[in-house]
């Protein structure tokens, strides 16, 4: 086995950017975190020699109900056991997919691959093919989409994208319509899409809404693309398996065109699912009279075990009302915490705010601006308590004891946190500073 030290050098030696992910890179977590984890249980997770941490990653959001969870493991299993990846579609596969199409109000058919990149980029394929126009617009104030050219080309890490491709894609701001009416109209009649999840809680976009009213910001993002004949299409990455059984679609009420889903949704395994209306999503197959789109076609797109995975995850989740539990935690933690930093004064500088049940946090200094320096400070305590909290993900296995253990380390951290405020970070970090992972150089 190998010590921490060995595991990180050898992440390097053979990993471009030591983790298949980069936001599993050494650059987003300060340098007192474990480089590589070994093992995960329920909210829990172990480095490679046996040191336990409290995780607030839960596998980059993949992880809705806890890590390792009995049920869905053993579905999984049983399908390895049935071969895992076989001749023709699997039994498994269908079942799955008659689960997702009855589950999502939007989905009426649905394609299933690996990750959530595969689906996007089959999303925005199909979007083209459906309207015959080119141009997809994304919304900014939403990180990432897919590392395919047509999202990574319209951010700073465009490098390897041909100019001609980069130009295809445009944005809009959040919650400013007037910045997608005016992309609607100097692209006229060239927009294939509008791509954008169905909320951000990146302040100030982090919006209210007003259940039943019909008048949120995504209301009018449907209109537009109804106007333009433009494909509506909502990625649920995040927000599905977390805002609401159903989808964050169905909590806002909007009927998108074509909806992404994956993260969450099989419980860590790796399955990512594009779904949609039946006359859109039915040109991918190949009984129609229109022209075919390649939509997605991957050896292991629908392998068995991710879909055991998926269908039992499904069935815990309406067993177990899991986003009740998300949001009520979400709650507690952001009371608990700001509750922290209002006692110690600095309530200004360190909060967390956004929709309670994917909370995020923010660290500014003094003036009010974005420190990555006391974002790292903040993390270096907490690790120093064991508690991984990169961003929050909350699971079904964070409890109360978790929550107490959590608000205690905060508590310390914070105190920290204060003196950094005042007398400078770099008196009291012990490392790196935490870098943005789009950025164009290291
Ligand atoms: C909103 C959103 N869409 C798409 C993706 C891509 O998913 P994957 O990493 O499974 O390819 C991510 C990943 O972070 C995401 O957050």
């Amino acid at each position: 086995m190998f010590t921490n030290k060995q595991a990180q050098e050898l992440a390097h030696k053979y990993i471009p950017g030591g983790a298949h992910t980069y936001s599993r890179g050494d650059d987003q977590f300060p340098s007192n975190a474990p480089a590589v984890l070994s093992a995960g249980k329920g909210c829990y997770v172990w480095d490679v020699e046996g040191k336990k941490f409290l995780d607030y990653g839960m596998g980059l959001r993949s992880v809705g109900i806890g890590y390792a969870e009995d049920r869905v493991s053993e579905a999984a299993f049983r399908e390895i056991k049935n071969g895992n990846n076989l001749t023709r579609a699997s039994e498994i596969e269908i079942i799955a997919a008659q689960k997702i199409c009855e589950l999502i109000p939007s989905i009426e058919m649905v394609k299933f691959a690996k990750h959530g990149s595969a689906v996007t980029s089959a999303s925005v394929k199909l979007a083209r093919a459906v309207t015959g126009k080119n141009i997809v617009v994304r919304c900014l104030e939403h990180p990432f989409f897919s590392y395919d050219d047509w999202f990574i080309g319209n951010t700073v890490v465009n490098s390897g994208v041909p100019e001609d491709i980069q130009k295809l894609t445009v944005y809009f701001n959040y919650n400013n319509i007037d910045s997608l009416k005016r992309i609607f109209e100097s692209h006229k009649d060239k927009i294939a899409c509008v791509i954008m999840e169905a909320v951000t809680t990146v302040e100030p976009c982090a919006s209210t809404y007003f259940p039943g009213t019909k008048k949120h910001f995504l209301h009018d993002v449907q209109h537009l693309c109804k106007q333009n004949n433009s494909l509506f299409i909502i990625d649920e990455m995040i927000t599905g398996f977390r805002w609401h059984n159903l989808g964050a679609a169905h909590y806002y009420d909007i009927d998108p065109d074509l909806i992404t889903f994956g993260k969450a949704m099989a419980n860590g395994f790796s399955v990512a699912a594009l779904g949609g209306k039946r006359e859109y999503m039915e040109r991918g197959g190949i009984h129609h009279q229109h022209e075919r789109v390649f939509l997605t076609s991957t050896t292991h797109g629908a392998e068995m075990c991710g879909m055991g995975a998926l269908v039992e995850t499904i069935n815990i989740y309406q067993e177990r009302n899991i986003p009740e539990h998300m949001w009520s935690y979400g709650r507690k933690l952001t009371e608990g915490i700001n509750g922290i930093a209002k006692d110690l004064g600095i309530e200004k500088n360190f909060f967390l705010s956004g929709i309670p049940c994917s909370p995020i946090y923010s660290t500014l200094d003094k003036d009010l601006n974005l420190s990555w320096g006391l974002r790292t400070l903040f993390n270096q305590e907490m690790i120093k308590q064991k508690i991984i909290m990169a961003y929050v993900s909350i699971s079904y296995a964070h409890k109360e004891s978790e929550l107490d253990q959590t608000l205690t380390a905060a508590k310390t951290a914070l105190k920290v946190y204060e003196k950094g405020l005042n007398d400078g970070f770099e008196k009291y970090l012990q490392g790196h500073i935490l870098k943005p992972v789009f950025r164009k150089f290291n």
